[in-house]
């Protein structure tokens, strides 16, 4: 389960919205640790959602599983997956801090806008972000690529236009977020090797309707982006306000500008790579 986002209510609208970026990089990132071709490589989607990354992966490499905690999300994953084109993915109904794999089973492990959602305890030192990086390191083989899709403290900040109508939750999801160097730091000691961040200018969300200055009045369209879960209804008041008084005043397509402009240079989230050390620890 997320600690604060309900994705059995989210499964139906999250295609509608929400679009893989990035997947150049995660197949960059394969053929940085391939051993052969990426065609013979076996992949875990661990958090799968609704199975847009493993769509996207699948004509490329040899075999998928996919994880994911929640049922409803599974459910849209397996009407996608289902149909051709590529390899086979086989789905399961687990958690990233058990995954119910024997040990160095995959080739590479991608986890696309999970690890936030663990219910985590930042003072303690992120026990189930530890968990669920060594689950990640001792499923994996020796030289086994680790692609980790995060946000960063400056992009949820600064890397989405509508973050300044809700700074209160955008303060929110930082906490959630363990932050780039932090990160860093974890893959290590869970015995996965960092060996660069590599960035998207594309927004997550789904075209035009990123730019979509009237979007966030729409509650199917704030289900695209779990920030908007965290907003408190007296925030989301004022947030609404102000996109109607813009509208009204003609200004909110240069309101939207305004605040998208570094996405472009910063992006929006940022794909970690590490490799399985061979002969590391297994597991945290
Ligand atoms: C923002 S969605 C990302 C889905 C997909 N990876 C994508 O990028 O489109 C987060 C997903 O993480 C799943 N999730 C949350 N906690 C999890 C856990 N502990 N283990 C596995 N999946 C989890 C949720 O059910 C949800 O499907």
């Amino acid at each position: 389960m997320s600690a604060y986002e309900d994705y059995t209510a989210v499964s139906a609208d999250y295609d509608r919205t929400r679009v893989p970026i990035g997947v150049e990089i995660i197949l960059g990132c394969l053929a940085a640790a391939a051993g052969g071709p990426l065609a013979s490589m076996r992949v875990l989607d661990a958090g799968c959602g609704t199975g847009s990354y493993a769509a996207a992966l699948r004509p490329h490499v040899g075999a998928i599983d996919a994880v994911d905690i929640n049922p409803s999300m599974l459910e849209v994953a397996r009407a996608k997956l289902g149909r051709p084109p590529g390899c086979p993915v086989a789905l399961h109904e687990a958690g990233i801090e058990a995954l119910p794999f024997e040990d160095a089973r995959f080739d590479a492990v991608m986890v696309n806008q999970v690890l936030h959602h663990l219910p985590d305890s930042p003072r303690e030192g992120r026990p189930a972000l530890r968990r669920g990086l060594g689950e990640i390191a001792r499923v994996l083989r020796p030289g086994g690529a680790a692609i980790v899709n995060i946000c960063s403290h400056e992009q949820l900040r600064s890397g989405w236009w509508y973050a300044a109508l809700v700074p209160d939750a955008v303060e929110a999801m930082r906490a959630r977020h363990a932050d780039t160097g932090v990160l860093i730091r974890l893959l290590a000691e869970a015995g996965l090797d960092p060996r660069g961040r590599f960035v998207s200018s594309e927004a997550l969300m789904r075209g035009d309707a990123y730019f979509d200055g009237r979007g966030p009045l729409d509650p199917a369209w704030r289900r695209g982006d779990s920030l908007w879960s965290a907003v408190a209804e007296a925030e989301l008041a004022r947030a609404l306000g102000t996109v109607r008084a813009l509208d009204a005043a003609g200004t909110l397509d240069a309101f939207v500008s305004e605040h998208d402009r570094r996405r472009p240079s910063i992006g929006q989230t940022g794909f970690h790579f590490a490799v399985r050390v061979p002969g590391a620890d297994r597991g945290a």
